[in-house]
């Protein structure tokens, strides 16, 4: 039975045992005195005089760094296993980025939502701050505008950036197995070097495979037929999976298949493992874990279950280096577990593809919802009836081409920021639509405006930054 002198007396009211045992940077011993149970720090002194107790449990720090995978720091050169994942539109700005990257924590840029010279500039500036710096840039799938995600990959490719999170695949595309290939490299020692690596997030077990398999020959032979690769790269291809790192992705803000974390990545453990017993890789797939990841607690749960790895989201929007608006902050700040909703999303819109996202204080939504319906209905603008028709002007309604099922692109903020800026000039803006000929709009300004408090151009509403 070990027994222990120490200098100090052990915390024994139930407030101090319980603020050590959360301690967890210390290392605690348990022990039994004459009063009951208390806790001692094991590195106090020890205390001949003092009498010695009774050790009955021990309670090991855990620091940050000793969490999750040890390969997957080295791979990316970080301090710890836990990443800020990509946020569209630049809510995961350079800011953001930068501050975790001169950490030595990895950070995926949004680069969706923004246009190639946008991303551009991101790269130039991310790179010049963290020359020699985790960071990484998102790769989103744009089943819609599939130049955007090819641009995407040809920015990458030329630049140099050597991590990509990708996101939102439903299949493998040409352009994520050129980014993959183009990096594949033969050792001297008879191995491969993935030089450009891939955090694959998916939530799906279909998706799943493809990344935890080598790329589709029939990919590959394309890329070599339009020299995008070289013949040696293709056939190094079968030697690797599709993936780095494979993050499985939870109920989470954003785009989301709302599948409870630990039904989910024990699942996809399962399957990584089948894989790699099946393909033999050099180095197994990584699997981490996001979605509902905002606390000590579940980061901790997450590697309880065998995570390699953590990627948060929603709960980065709350620091200041996110580019979230104030008002956005303010709003989260004050969300709770019932506060959110899934709604139409505007990117996949009319795909039916809904994203989770902040109903409290913003209606939105429940105002996306009603777009959906009217847009499921309708085949026009001009066919909505003059009283739904009012609602183009509200926050986010975006109608079809005239006498089409095709919408419209954009995000269905033309009519909305329109009418903001005439009525604070004093002005008026209508539509007059006829079934069959098409919708006119109407703008009518005083002569000599005034501006009303506050006139500047509304901001994108706090909904959107989802
Ligand atoms: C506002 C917002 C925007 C997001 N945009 C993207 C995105 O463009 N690309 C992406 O891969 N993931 C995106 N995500 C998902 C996050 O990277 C992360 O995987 C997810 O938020 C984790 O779940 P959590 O929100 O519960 O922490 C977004 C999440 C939020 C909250």
């Amino acid at each position: 039975m070990t027994r222990i002198q120490t200098a100090a007396p052990p915390q024994r009211d139930e407030a101090a045992l319980g603020a050590a045992l959360r301690d967890l940077r210390r290392r605690w011993l348990l022990v039994r005195t004459a009063d009951g149970i208390g806790a001692v720090d094991a590195a106090e002194g020890r205390n001949p005089g003092v009498e010695a107790q009774q050790v009955i449990a021990e309670a090991r720090p855990i620091t940050p760094e000793r969490l999750g995978d040890q390969g997957f720091m080295r791979a990316h050169g970080v301090r710890l296993a836990c990443v800020a994942g990509s946020m569209a539109n630049g809510i995961a700005s350079e800011e953001l980025v930068i501050a975790l990257g001169r950490q030595g924590l990895l950070a995926s840029f949004g680069a969706a939502g923004l246009v190639p010279s946008r991303i551009e500039a991101a790269i130039e500036r991310i790179q010049c701050a963290l020359p020699d710096r985790p960071y990484a840039f998102n790769l989103i799938h744009s089943p819609g505008e599939e130049a955007l995600e090819r641009r995407a990959v040809e920015l990458y490719l030329a630049r140099g950036v050597r991590t990509v999170e990708a996101s939102a695949f439903l299949d493998l595309t040409p352009h994520i197995v050129h980014y993959r290939l183009a990096g594949l490299r033969a050792l001297p020692d008879g191995g491969v070097a993935c030089c450009n690596r891939v955090m694959a997030k998916v939530s799906r077990r279909e998706v799943a495979a493809r990344f935890l398999s080598q790329a589709p020959a029939r990919l590959v032979d394309a890329l070599v037929t339009q020299r995008l690769v070289t013949a040696e790269q293709a056939q190094l291809a079968s030697r690797v999976p599709m993936c780095d790192d494979l993050t499985v992705e939870a109920d989470s803000g954003g785009h989301t298949d709302n599948r409870p974390l630990v039904g989910l990545l024990p699942s996809l453990l399962a399957l990584r493992d089948e894989l790699q017993q099946k393909h033999h890789f050099a180095t197994p797939v990584r699997v981490g874990a996001a979605g509902g990841i905002g606390t000590p607690a579940a980061t901790v749960a997450a590697f309880a279950m065998g995570a390699a790895y953590v990627v948060t989201g929603s709960v980065n929007q709350s620091c200041v280096e996110a580019g979230t608006s104030p008002h956005s902050k303010a709003l989260l700040a004050e969300a709770g577990m019932a506060d959110v909703m899934m709604a139409p999303a505007a990117d996949m819109f009319e795909m039916g593809v809904k994203v989770q996202l902040l109903k409290r204080g913003t209606l939105f939504p429940l105002r996306a919802q009603r777009l959906y319906d009217l847009y499921k209905e309708y085949d026009s603008l001009a066919d909505i009836p003059a009283s739904e028709r009012e609602a183009v002007f509200s926050l986010f309604y975006r109608s079809r081409a005239e006498g089409t099922r095709q919408s419209v692109s954009g995000m269905g903020l033309g009519l909305y920021i329109s009418k903001e800026i005439v009525v604070r000039h004093g002005g008026r803006i209508w539509v007059e639509s006829e079934p069959g000929k098409g919708s006119t709009f109407y703008i009518a300004l005083p002569r000599e405006p005034k501006l009303s408090e506050g006139a500047a151009v509304p901001a994108v509403p706090p909904a959107l930054a989802g």
